[in-house]
């Protein structure tokens, strides 16, 4: 009896379950990432819009948000942050591959699909590096539209105008793709 094709089928099948075991692994570390980045990022903005009030927690968007991301990254070992297709600080510009993403969401959400289901995740080889990727989209809720909706009040706009000239986050409804989740990781060297 031949064995050579069943030998070459048992290594691919390894390789693929290897392959789907890291997949795995990625993916569930990085919805955990997601949710405590989320979860840390909406209470600081809920209590800073009830004791502060709207304008100055604008810093909380500003300070925060950049710096939980880094905490976050540096815990779960995962470049965590957050990007979408119009975008307040030119910093959070996506790539082609997150526009790519984004513009999936928006079809997906079209479709049907609930926000809280728009999620993608796959290995990408940028400049012979791979890298596990993964978007999870952020919907708009009511308190999101009084920065970022379609009549944003005059001292919040004079503020937003001053530290974000070029700001495109204007003008979203409650209910729509605000932006997404982003999280990389590099796939380390067999
Ligand atoms: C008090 C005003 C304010 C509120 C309320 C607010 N944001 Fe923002 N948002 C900002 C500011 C300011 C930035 C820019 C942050 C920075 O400099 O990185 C921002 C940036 C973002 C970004 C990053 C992409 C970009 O446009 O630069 C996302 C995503 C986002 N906000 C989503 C939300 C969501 C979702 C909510 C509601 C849960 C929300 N925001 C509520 C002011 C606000």
């Amino acid at each position: 009896m031949n064995i050579r094709p069943i030998i070459f089928i048992t290594i691919l099948l390894c390789t693929f379950s290897v392959q789907a075991e890291s997949a795995k692994e990625f993916e569930t570390q990085a919805n955990a990432a997601i949710k405590e980045f989320a979860e840390t990022l909406k209470s600081a903005l809920m209590l800073s819009m009830q004791t502060d009030g709207s304008v100055k927690t604008i810093a909380v968007c500003k300070d925060i948000a950049p710096r939980v991301a880094e905490q976050v990254s540096t815990k779960y070992n995962l470049d965590v942050s957050r990007t979408a297709l119009k975008i307040r600080n030119p910093e959070n510009k996506p790539d082609e591959w997150e526009k790519t993403v984004l513009r999936s969401f928006e079809k997906r959400l079209e479709k049907g699909e609930t926000i809280k289901k728009l999620s993608f995740s796959e290995q990408v080889e940028t400049d012979g590096v791979k890298q596990w990727r993964m978007m999870k989209a952020i919907g708009t809720d009511l308190v999101c539209v009084t920065c970022h909706g379609e009549k944003i009040p005059e001292p919040i706009q004079a503020k937003l105008k001053k530290h974000y000239p070029d700001d495109q986050a204007k003008g979203f409804s409650v209910g729509s793709v605000r932006g997404a989740f982003t999280i990389k990781q590099i796939v380390p060297a067999d």
